[in-house]
C-alpha cells in the first residue's frame, strides 16, 4: 500500500521518538527518526519530507537553528516544532523563521495526527501548484531555433527549467552567439508569452535618455519633455524586458535597474510616486561584466541580482558540428524567401570551408554568407565559388582579421599576432603527436589532450587528420 506521506521526526529524547513513530507509523506515514538538529538537517538533504516533527531544545544546534536550516534547503519545507516550554516568544519566533505550527508537550496523539495531517494537505497543494505551473511551461520552438550541438542542447534545456520562473537570467556570449534569440526562447516558453516582449539596446539610447525611456517621464520633466511618456517597464508590464548590452549602462541607471530589480518599482522622472510593476529581466552582454565588476565599472550587487541564472553561449568555432545544421537552415530559409531551391545538400567541399572558417561574427555572419550564396547562386546548388573570399580562403581571412575589414570588425586583434593560423597550427600539431603517440587510438589520444573524445573526433574530422590510406 502507498505511504500516506513521509515525516522527520527530531526529538533528542528516545521515548519521543518512540511515542511519534508508533502514532504515526500506526496512521500510515512513514517515519525516519534524528536524534539531533543536525542530523535531521542532514537527512533532510538527503530526501525532502512532507512534514517534519522538529523538538525546540536539544543539546547542539537548537531546534530553532534547525529550522532555518531546513527552510533554507527548501523553503516550502513543513515543520511543526514541539516543546515543553511554549513561551510567546519561542512561537513568534519559530513561525517567525518558518514554521507550520507549534505543538505543546504533553500532547494527545490525536493534536498530531491532526497538525501532521493539514500539513501534508498543504504539501500536496504546493506541489500540485508547482507541477501546473511546469506543466503550463511551453518547449522551445525547435522550428524557429537549431539545436545543433550538445552544448545548445544544454542550454535550451536551461531556456525551458527557467522559463516559468521569474529569476533574472543573464546572457553571456560573443557578438551574434544568439543572445537575443535565447531571450526570446525563454519569454516564448513562459507563461509570459502572450504579453510584450520589450527590447532595449543600452548602447543605441544616448545615455541621459535612457533612464527617462526605461522609467518614463512627467510632461517638462526636463527640456524636450513635450508630454508624458510611459517607460519601457511599464510598456512591458506582465511581460519580459531584455535589456542588450548591459554593459553600457551608465553608474546612475545601474542604480535605478537595481531597485526595480529589488522592489519591482520604479518612479518616473520628474514623478514622485513610484509605479509597482511585474516584469521579467533578461540582460544580455558579450563584454566580460566580471572584469567591468573588477574594473569599478559595473555595480557588484547588479551584477550578481542580474545573473541569477548566468547562460554562456559559445562561439560558432566551439560547436563547429552545429555548422552543417545551420547551414541548412539558412538555405532553407533564404529559399523561402527568394523563391528559390537550391539544394540543402552542401557538396564536401564547400562544407570543408564552411566548417574550417574561424567565425569571428559567429552564427549571424554565417546566415549572411548562406544567405549571399543562396541568392548568388546560378545552379541549384551551392558551390565555392559563392562563398565570400574569405571563407574560400583562410589566408585572405587572416589578412582581413589583420587590416581590420570586413569580418574583423567583430574581433579586437592586436596587429602582428598570427592568432588564427598560430592556433591552429598548434592544435593540429599537439593532435598528430597525441594521435602518433597512441597509434591512432582517438579515446586514448583524447584522454592524453584532456579533452573528451567527441571533441576530439569533431577537430580531427574538421582538420581533416585521417591518416591517409
Ligand atoms: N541556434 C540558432 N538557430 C537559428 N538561428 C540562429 C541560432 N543562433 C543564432 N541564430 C541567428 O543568428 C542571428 C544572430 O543571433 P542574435 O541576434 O540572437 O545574436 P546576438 O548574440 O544577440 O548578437 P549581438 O551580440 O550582435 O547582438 C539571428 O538572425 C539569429 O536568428
Ligand atoms: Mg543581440
Amino acid at each position: 500500500m502507498a505511504k500516506k506521506g513521509t515525516i522527520l521526526v527530531c526529538d533528542d529524547e528516545e521515548i519521543m521518538r518512540d511515542v511519534l513513530e508508533t502514532i504515526l507509523s500506526g496512521a500510515g506515514y512513514k517515519v525516519d527518526l534524528a536524534k539531533t538538529g543536525e542530523e535531521a538537517v542532514q537527512a533532510y538533504e538527503n530526501k525532502n519530507y512532507d512534514v517534519v516533527l522538529m523538538d525546540v531544545s536539544m543539546p547542539g544546534i537548537s531546534g530553532l537553528t534547525a529550522l532555518e536550516q531546513i527552510i533554507g534547503i527548501d523553503e516550502d519545507a513543513v515543520i511543526l516544532m514541539i516543546t515543553a516550554y511554549a513561551t510567546f516568544e519561542t512561537a513568534i519566533s519559530a513561525w517567525e523563521k518558518g514554521a507550520e505550527g507549534i505543538i505543546r508537550k504533553p500532547f494527545q496523539n490525536e493534536q498530531i495526527l491532526a497538525l501532521v495531517a493539514r500539513g501534508i494537505k498543504k504539501r500536496r497543494n504546493e506541489e500540485e501548484r508547482v507541477n501546473l505551473r511546469q506543466a503550463m511551461a511551453r518547449s522551445v520552438n525547435r522550428e524557429s531555433i537549431v539545436v545543433h550541438s550538445q552544448k545548445m542542447e544544454d542550454v535550451f534545456r536551461l531556456v525551458e527549467r527557467v522559463a516559468p520562473a521569474r529569476s533574472t537570467v543573464l546572457v553571456t556570449g560573443e557578438s551574434g552567439t544568439g543572445k537575443e534569440l535565447v531571450a526570446k526562447a525563454i519569454h516564448e516558453a513562459s507563461l509570459r508569452a502572450d504579453k510584450p516582449f520589450v527590447v532595449v539596446n543600452c548602447t543605441n539610447i544616448p545615455s541621459d535618455l535612457l533612464e527617462s525611456e526605461l522609467f518614463g517621464h512627467t510632461k517638462g520633466a526636463f527640456t524636450g519633455a513635450i508630454s508624458a511618456k510611459k517607460g519601457l517597464f511599464e510598456v512591458a508590464d506582465g511581460g519580459t524586458i531584455f535589456l542588450d548590452e548591459i554593459g553600457d549602462l551608465r553608474p546612475e541607471t545601474q542604480v535605478r535597474l537595481l531597485r526595480v530589480i529589488q522592489e519591482r518599482e520604479f518612479t518616473p522622472v520628474g514623478e514622485t510616486t513610484p509605479v509597482k510593476v511585474d516584469v521579467r529581466i533578461i540582460a544580455a552582454t558579450n563584454v566580460d561584466l566580471k572584469e567591468a565588476v573588477k574594473n569599478g565599472m559595473f555595480r557588484e550587487d547588479l551584477y550578481y541580482r542580474l545573473s541569477v541564472v548566468p547562460i554562456e553561449l559559445p562561439p560558432l568555432r566551439e560547436r563547429r558540428e552545429g555548422i552543417l545544421p545551420l547551414t541548412q537552415f539558412f538555405i532553407r530559409k533564404y529559399n523561402l524567401e527568394n523563391n528559390s531551391n537550391i539544394s540543402e545538400q552542401v557538396s564536401p567541399e564547400v562544407l570543408s570551408l564552411l566548417e574550417n572558417y574561424y567565425y569571428p561574427g559567429n552564427v549571424r555572419e554565417l546566415e549572411n554568407i548562406i544567405e549571399r550564396a543562396v541568392v548568388i547562386a546560378t545552379s541549384d546548388e551551392i558551390t565555392v565559388d559563392c562563398l565570400r573570399p574569405e571563407v574560400r580562403d583562410p589566408k585572405l581571412a587572416r589578412e582581413m582579421i589583420h587590416e581590420g575589414e570586413g569580418a574583423s570588425d567583430e574581433i579586437d586583434i592586436s596587429r602582428g599576432v598570427n592568432f588564427y593560423d598560430e592556433v591552429r597550427k598548434f592544435e593540429v600539431d599537439l593532435i598528430r603527436r597525441a594521435l602518433d603517440q597512441t597509434g591512432g587510438h582517438q579515446s586514448r589520444a583524447a584522454r592524453l589532450l584532456g579533452m573528451n573524445a567527441t571533441t576530439l573526433n569533431s577537430k580531427i574530422k574538421s582538420y581533416n587528420l585521417f591518416p591517409e590510406n
